[in-house]
Formats: C-alpha cells, sequence, structure tokens
C-alpha cells in the first residue's frame, strides 16, 4: 500500500475492500469511528445502527469472553417477515389464487434460541418448521403454538415418528409425512390406519434438473432421497388401492442448499410443476407444493452465480418461483397450490456474527539483531547471500530470487552436515527474509510478476493467531472450502497495512483460514491492522448463523463458544436478552467419555502422596487443587 494512501484511509475505503454493503445486505456497515455497525431493523419501523465492538465491550464486561457467538435478533426477525412479505408481494403482483407458508428446517440451526425466535418471528406470518428426525419433530411440536403454521417432516421416519406426528394432527397440529422411500409407503398406511387419523402425506420427488454449485449432488436421477417417476406411480397406485389418494397433498422436491444461478431455480419449479400436475390427474388431494431449500446467501457479495454468491435478490427469486408455477399450471387448469419453501441458509445466516480476538502475530520480516550481522568468519554462502539481497532491483527481480534461494537452501543443507552453526542458519534464513520482502515491495512496479514470483505475496504474508476454533466455529470453512466474510470489526479508520492468514487456536494445520472475499475474485490472505499494545483486536466472521453452530466438532477439545442473544431497542440501547457461557473443560471432559470427578480425585490422591513425600507442604496442595479446580470449571479458550 502506498504512503499517501495510508495517510489519507477512511472507512469509505475499508467498506470498498472489505465489501461491507455488498455482503452485508445492508444489516452491516460503518460508523465515523471507524467501527462496524450493525444496521438493525426494529419494531417502531425505523433501523438502528449500533457499533459491533461496543456490544462486544457489554458481553465481555457480562463476563462473556472472545470467542463470542453473537445472535441479533432483530436480523433473525427482519430475514423472517422478508421472506414472507417477499413471497406476499409476488404473490399479489401476479394474481396467484393461493397463499405461502414457510418452514424453517430445523437442521440448519437447531439451537432452541435460534428455534424460539423463529417461530416467535414466524407467527404472524404462520410461518412453521421442517423436522428431519424424530428429535426435530419434538422440538417443533414442542415450539410451535400457531396451528395454522406447517410441520413438514421429511427424512427416514419409523413406526414411532409416524405414530408421533399422527398423535400431533389429533390435537390439530398440520403435519405432513413427506415420502421419501418407497419403503415408507406401507408403514405410513399401517400406522394411519391403525391410529386411525387420515394423514397429511407429501412426496419428494427425485427432479432430473441438476443445479450449479457446491450442494448439487442433491439434485438429478443419483441424488439419495425422493422417487423417480416408476416408484412415484407405485405410490399413487398403492394408496388408490387403500382409498387413500385424498391423503396425498404435497408436492416436494430439494435441489440443493446455495442454489446460485436463478435459471436452475426456475428449472425445477417447471420441472415439478410437470409432475404437480400429473398427480392431480391421477386423482391426488394435492394442494401443497414444496420448493425445499435452496435460497442462497451472497457470502461474498459480488452478486454472480459464483458458489459462494447468487445472481437473483429475494424479490426475483419469489417471482420467479410463483410466475413459473403459474406458468405451468394454468395451461393445464390445475388450481394454485400453497407454496412451502424451507428456506434455512437465507433465514438464519445473517444474524449470527462469531467474534474472535488475535492473540499474536508472526511476520516473515528480517529481524536487525546483533547476531544477524556477517563478518569476515562466516561462511562464504552467506556473503554471496548478503550479495544477493543487496543486489535486488526492479530490473533483476526473478534472478535475485533465485540466487536468494539458492543460497539459503545451500546453507541449510550445510548445517544438515553440521558444516555451519545455528547462528550462521539464522542469518541466512534472516538474508533471504531481507531480500524476498525487497523483491515483493518491487513487485507492484514490474511489468509483469514472473509466474515463481507470483506467490510471494502469501509466502510472506503475516499468521494472525485468533483465539478460535475453526473446526468448532466455522466448520464449512474447513470441510468445504466455504468462504465466509471474516472482518475487523473496528479500526476502520486507519488502513489496514498489513496482510496475514489466519491461524485458530488448536495446533492442526488445517485450522487456519486463508480464503477471504475480495473485490474482484477470492483472495489468499485478509488485510489486516498491526496490533497494538494492550488493545484488543477483535475480528467478525460474518453469515455464520446457517449450518456452522451444530457441526462443529471438539478438536483439540475446544468447546462450545459464548453466546449472547441481543436485541436492539428503537431507541439504539441493547438488551443482552439470552447468554449461554460456553463449554467448561469439565464439559467438554465429560463429553468425551471422562468422569471430572474422578479425575479430580486422581489428581488428589498425586497431590496428597507429594505432602507424604515432603514435595509439598499442606498449603502448597491447597494452592494445587485450587489451580485445578479452577481450570476444570473454566472456559476451553485462550482468557486474558
Ligand atoms: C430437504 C431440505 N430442505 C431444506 C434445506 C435447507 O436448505 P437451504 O439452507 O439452502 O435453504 C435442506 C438443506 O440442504 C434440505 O436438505
Amino acid at each position: 500500500m502506498k504512503q499517501q494512501q495510508i495517510i489519507d484511509w477512511t472507512r469509505e475505503d475499508s467498506a470498498d475492500l472489505y465489501g461491507i454493503r455488498n455482503w452485508g445486505a445492508g444489516y452491516f456497515d460503518l460508523n465515523e469511528a471507524g467501527e462496524i455497525t450493525a444496521q438493525a431493523p426494529t419494531t417502531d419501523g425505523n433501523t438502528q445502527s449500533v457499533s459491533m465492538l461496543e456490544i462486544a465491550r457489554g458481553a465481555m464486561e457480562r463476563g462473556l469472553g472472545m470467542p463470542l457467538l453473537l445472535r441479533i435478533e432483530n436480523l433473525l426477525d427482519a430475514q423472517v417477515a422478508l421472506i414472507n412479505t417477499s413471497f406476499a408481494r409476488a404473490i399479489e403482483q401476479c394474481g396467484y389464487n393461493n397463499v405461502f407458508r414457510g418452514v424453517f428446517p430445523i437442521k440448519v440451526n437447531q439451537q432452541c434460541q435460534v428455534i424460539e425466535e423463529i417461530a416467535r418471528a414466524g407467527s404472524p406470518f404462520n410461518h412453521g418448521l421442517e423436522a428431519g428426525s424424530k428429535a426435530e419433530l419434538i422440538a417443533a411440536l414442542s415450539t410451535l403454538d400457531n396451528t395454522e403454521s406447517l410441520i413438514v417432516c421429511n427424512g427416514y421416519k419409523d413406526e414411532e415418528f409416524i405414530n408421533l406426528g399422527l398423535q400431533a394432527q389429533r390435537l390439530g397440529v398440520q403435519v405432513f409425512f413427506v415420502v421419501e422411500t418407497p419403503s415408507e409407503v406401507a408403514t405410513i398406511i399401517a400406522c394411519a390406519e391403525r391410529e386411525q387419523v387420515r394423514p397429511n402425506i407429501g412426496v419428494r420427488i427425485k427432479l432430473a434438473s441438476k443445479v450449479g454449485g457446491y450442494w448439487n449432488a442433491t439434485s438429478g436421477d443419483r441424488s439419495i432421497f425422493g422417487l423417480g417417476s416408476n416408484d412415484l406411480i407405485a405410490m399413487v397406485d398403492q394408496l388408490r388401492h387403500h382409498d387413500m389418494l385424498d391423503c396425498l397433498k404435497l408436492l416436494h422436491y430439494h435441489l440443493g442448499s446455495q442454489v446460485p444461478n436463478i435459471r436452475d431455480i426456475r428449472t425445477g419449479v417447471l420441472e415439478a410443476c410437470r409432475y404437480y400436475a400429473d398427480l392431480v390427474e391421477e386423482g391426488a388431494a394435492m394442494g401443497y407444493l414444496d420448493l425445499g431449500g435452496g435460497l442462497a446467501v451472497d457470502y461474498d457479495g459480488s452478486k454472480t452465480n459464483y458458489t459462494h454468491s447468487k445472481n437473483y435478490s429475494l424479490d426475483e427469486y419469489c417471482v420467479d418461483v410463483v410466475e413459473a408455477i403459474m406458468g405451468t399450471l394454468d395451461s393445464e387448469g390445475v388450481a394454485h397450490p400453497v407454496i412451502i419453501t424451507e428456506s434455512g441458509r437465507a433465514t438464519v445466516a445473517y444474524s449470527s456474527v462469531l467474534l474472535f480476538d488475535i492473540l499474536d502475530t508472526t511476520r516473515f520480516e528480517p529481524v536487525e539483531l546483533e547476531h544477524t550481522k556477517i563478518t569476515e568468519d562466516d561462511h562464504p554462502m552467506l556473503r554471496y547471500l548478503q550479495d544477493a539481497a543487496n543486489n535486488v532491483t526492479a530490473k533483476n527481480l526473478q534472478e535475485s530470487y533465485n540466487d536468494a534461494l539458492y543460497y539459503r537452501d545451500e546453507v541449510r543443507s550445510l548445517y544438515l552436515h553440521g558444516q555451519v552453526s545455528l547462528r550462521e542458519r539464522a542469518n541466512a534464513e534472516n538474508l533471504f527474509l531481507q531480500a524476498a520482502q525487497k523483491i515483493r515491495a518491487l513487485l507492484d512496479e514490474a511489468e509483469e510478476i514472473p509466474v515463481d514470483l507470483q506467490a510471494l505475496p502469501e509466502v510472506l504474508s503475516d499468521i494472525y493467531y485468533a483465539n478460535v476454533s475453526v473446526f468448532q466455529s466455522l466448520p464449512d470453512m474447513w470441510a468445504i472450502d466455504q468462504v465466509f466474510p471474516v472482518v475487523p470489526i473496528h479500526r476502520h479508520d486507519e488502513a489496514p497495512t498489513r496482510s496475514a492468514i489466519i491461524a485458530d487456536i488448536t495446533c492442526d494445520c488445517d485450522g487456519k483460514i486463508d480464503r477471504f472475499i475480495g473485490r474482484q475474485e477470492e483472495q489468499k490472505t485478509l488485510p489486516l491492522h498491526p496490533l497494538k499494545d494492550g488493545e484488543d483486536y477483535i475480528l467478525g466472521a460474518f453469515l455464520v448463523g446457517a449450518y456452522q453452530e451444530t457441526l462443529g466438532d471438539l478438536h483439540n477439545l475446544f468447546g462450545d463458544t459464548n453466546v449472547v442473544n441481543v436485541r436492539i431497542n428503537g431507541d439504539g440501547s441493547v438488551d443482552y436478552n439470552r447468554e449461554i457461557q460456553g463449554d467448561s473443560i469439565a464439559d467438554v471432559l465429560s463429553y468425551v467419555e471422562y468422569r471430572p470427578q474422578d479425575m479430580f480425585e486422581r489428581f488428589r490422591k498425586l497431590a496428597e502422596k507429594a505432602v507424604k513425600d515432603g514435595r509439598i507442604s499442606p498449603q502448597q496442595r491447597k494452592q494445587i487443587l485450587h489451580t485445578y479446580t479452577a481450570s476444570m470449571s473454566g472456559y476451553t479458550y485462550f482468557e486474558k
């Protein structure tokens, strides 16, 4: 970065650099102090702007240290409302003769507080839940109290699952059983006959339409779930045989999550509507068309059909869906069904931000210390290396790099054979960094960057050590190379002069963040600010509300982070509504079969023996056991 650019830096430069207004969907911005703000829609219909740093400080003062998962309830409510009002608008605009009923798939964020908030915010819209297992059905039944809302049961269902749903139906709950495999039909029929309940049956079909994006294996002939056309006919005949075609009401498909291209969405609807019309023709009651999930989140803000983006707005999605349904069914004379979507990601992604602090950094820069001076006594290779470092110019970048690399590796090899000392080796590393940094600084001026040098900026980038576990809190980053916006939540009035990758607190080489969103394309490093003594440097991983919380694991025994749910009020004040302390060390140990009580007893015996052997005093024993128990009940992350 040029000196003048550093001096003149403003928050607008930061907004542009980190793309905040592109991926933030209007929910995040910057204030004059250079802090990221949550732009929270409030109940009075306005938007309040609150500094994320202030929210984080408030949480820390209340004892909720970093890392901290921040859930902003206003954003969750706003997304639930937005999905419903967008569909309502599209329905009105197109003259569609039925309604929209969204269901939130519990698996996308199973946390009780999230599901309760969705049920509360969704109630005015009759927004329901999708359950993919018995546990999720029980969660749905205990959370939804609006009987106009639907519960759609997907996944493999055993008799217990079906019986529970049928009993709930007796209570007035609108439960739908979606047949995922041919064998389920007989079970549903048998359970329904035994319980004397007419079930609401749905069927998931396998669409031939393939979609783009990461999760496209969910669509097409080889998708795991759903019935092909032959199975569908067999099911219809089976239901007809049992005089139950009036129970077949819903057609469901799921193209895959995060469908980035609107064309694929439209193609899926068109194909599904053909099946829908034919089921009506076969005599099924029908009435509901369930499009599954797939509504994407623009994680990189590029508004393209790239995997981590989407080339459509929510309004376009709704209008396209409504128009596509009408386009097919109107020509067949089929009544418009209730439109169901199971949007998960688009509902919850925005409302959660993972905040974490940076503990330390490593720079790949030469040091100027007494021992790094090269003398006559040093090995000649070191002097050659020094010459290479001194002679770097814009005209000999490749040659200088080759020389520096060659002499450094020669010194490493000499070290292996005991021919140079540790100090000489350290000097060689230092001289190499001197040369490499000079070359990097001159790359900007080069007309063409030689291929070998293209990776130099990454190779020389800093490592920022973050108080977070990628495996626990951002599993998709590790498992499927998902890119989330990662941005400092403050200091945006200063130029970020460092360039870094982020290493997490696990001692695992995969525990790192080295793919970031960029202005045009993904970047391998992130611009960051140098740490300041005695000052926290806090980063946020944004849009992490979907899938991340429950998919995380206990790698290195880093447990669940602290969580706080906040609500931003119309006067800009913040309510810290709900708090959950992160796992303690005792918690995570008990998850992996240890018994903290037995462990304490063993440690106590060890300490008592040390007293008996005269190695420590009883008072020291007391102190040692106190340290042990304090650790056992402490946070699994780095505590300051
Ligand atoms: C059947 C079903 N419905 C809904 C969803 C949620 O999808 P999304 O998060 O893309 O909305 C999924 C997730 O893959 C799913 O498998």
